[in-house]
């Protein structure tokens, strides 16, 4: 039980693709526990299993609303499209402006195991597709284009030594 270590960029497993969970059971539940306390002691909205190492198709979120939690999810409809600012518990000191999807429907199995559908909209919509786009081993600063992508490493490679000389 506790805190899981966060995954950063860097590490392989960021770009690895998550597997379909085929049973929900006591492991899978230690493990959502896990990710909230991990996801809330580094106050984050959204936290992917493959961000903590474990190639399962599972996210969770909570964007003020309490905790949700989407199993084996997928998007069936999107609508429109904005572009803001996103961070990652993966790229910490990064904030990369990316074009998403305003408006996005997701299907998928809650920690009961029964069916939901979900629309989200504007901070949702973008924590559903970031959050997605985890499983399918991609990270933010992938989405966005070089310039911003070289000032993302740039500012998560100055982060990453400043908490290093904290040490
Ligand atoms: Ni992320």
């Amino acid at each position: 039980m506790g805190v899981l270590k966060i995954r950063i960029f860097g590490d392989p497993v960021l770009e690895e693709k998550a597997n379909k969970i085929s049973s929900i059971d006591g492991d899978l539940f230690k493990l959502i526990k896990d990710m909230e306390e991990t996801m809330r002691a580094s106050e984050g909205i959204g936290l992917a299993a493959i961000q903590v190492g474990i190639l399962k198709k599972l996210f969770i979120y909570d964007i003020g609303e309490g905790l949700n939690v989407c199993i084996n999810p997928e998007i069936v409809l999107e609508e429109g499209e904005e572009t803001e600012e996103e961070g990652c518990l993966s790229v910490p000191g990064v904030k990369v402006p990316i074009k998403r999807f305003k408006k996005v429907k997701v299907r998928a199995m809650d920690a009961k195991g029964n069916e939901i559908e979900i629309t989200g909209e504007d901070l949702l919509a973008r924590v559903f597709q970031h959050e997605i786009d985890h499983l399918n081993g991609i990270l933010c600063i992938n989405r966005t284009d070089k310039k911003y992508r070289r000032k993302a490493i740039r500012d998560f490679n100055n982060f990453a030594l400043s908490e290093e000389s904290k040490r």
